[in-house]
């Protein structure tokens, strides 16, 4: 089969984007199937699904997981998103969701995505403007690090009010975030300036319920990691779990979950590769009381 063209089909110009390195974003992409994507970036993929094989199949959960979580704050009647480190914005995005929801015209849902990375920047503004909801729909180009510039930013002043509630989604990304830049705080910074009603969830990379072979295959891809642009890091379900049981909030149910078992559909069976992807990461959700 002949490989996709070595550029990813955006506006963007070689200098604006670092090709010495494979992006977290980019390989992401590739793992789910997309082409937005450098050769840097799928030949590190591929190294890490000969290391790993189960990284699509988890990449996969983890966009479900996103799908339903986006579903539940809907039915619980939260109109605003605020998606932290969206990636190349694929199949599945926050504002495909809020659409098949069928609201009615005058309830209307808000949402901002926010990455850091140039391609899945401008992809993110053209999904937007393709998809004709940019009245609705933003996207900023920031570091989720540092929040204050988040939530300065002309999009989210734009797009969401603070004194309604957001959900706030952490999907596969606090594992970028080292104990350096101290996730809880972060986190804490995050929950103090949304209003009650809101919800917070995460997912993120783990390997403390995976069979040894595969915790210690995880293990390798992350700790390659370090040499692409997003060092990585695993963390196991106690330290997810105390990210997001804390006080003045409650831990929505199912709990601290692999995400294919948070809230999954009635009647959803996994087929052998999808079972085999289960463990690789925690995900769960919260609500500010
Ligand atoms: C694995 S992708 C996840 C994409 C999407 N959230 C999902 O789960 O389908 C992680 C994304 O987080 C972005 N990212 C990592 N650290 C970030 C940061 N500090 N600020 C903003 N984006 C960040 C990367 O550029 C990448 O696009």
């Amino acid at each position: 089969m002949p490989e996709p063209a070595d550029r990813a089909p955006t506006q963007l110009s070689d200098s604006e984007v670092d090709l010495t390195k494979p992006s977290a974003a980019r390989m992401y992409d590739w793992y789910l199937g997309g082409t937005s994507n450098w050769a840097v970036d799928r030949l590190f993929g591929k190294k890490a699904e000969e290391t790993w094989p189960q990284v699509k199949a988890t990449a996969l959960h983890n966009r479900q997981f996103l799908r339903r979580v986006v579903q539940a704050a809907l039915a619980a009647g939260i109109r605003q998103f605020l998606d932290l480190g969206t990636g190349v914005p694929t199949v599945g995005n926050i504002h495909d969701v809020i659409r098949e929801h069928h609201l009615d015209p005058d309830d209307e849902a808000r949402v901002l995505y926010v990455d850091y990375e140039p391609v899945a920047a401008a992809h993110g503004r053209r999904v937007l403007a393709d998809d004709d909801v940019t009245d609705w729909g933003g996207l900023a180009q920031r570091d989720m690090r540092d929040p204050a510039a988040v939530f300065g930013d002309s999009e989210r002043i734009r797009l969401l009010r603070m004194n309604q509630p957001v959900c706030v989604l952490f999907i596969a990304v606090l594992h970028f975030v080292g104990d350096g830049d101290h996730p809880m705080r972060l986190l804490d910074e995050y929950r103090r300036r949304v209003v009650p009603g809101s919800w917070i969830a995460i997912s993120h990379a783990s390997n403390d319920a995976a069979p040894p072979e595969g915790a210690a295959n995880i293990q390798k891809v992350v700790d390659s990691y370090q040499k692409t642009s997003n060092p990585m890091w695993l963390r196991d379900r106690a330290a997810i779990t105390s990210w997001l049981d804390v006080e003045g909030w409650e831990l929505l149910k199912p709990g601290v979950v692999h995400p294919p078992d948070w809230r999954p559909k009635p009647g959803t069976k996994l087929n052998a590769k999808q079972e085999d992807a289960r463990p690789y990461m925690w995900s769960g959700v919260a609500s500010k009381n």
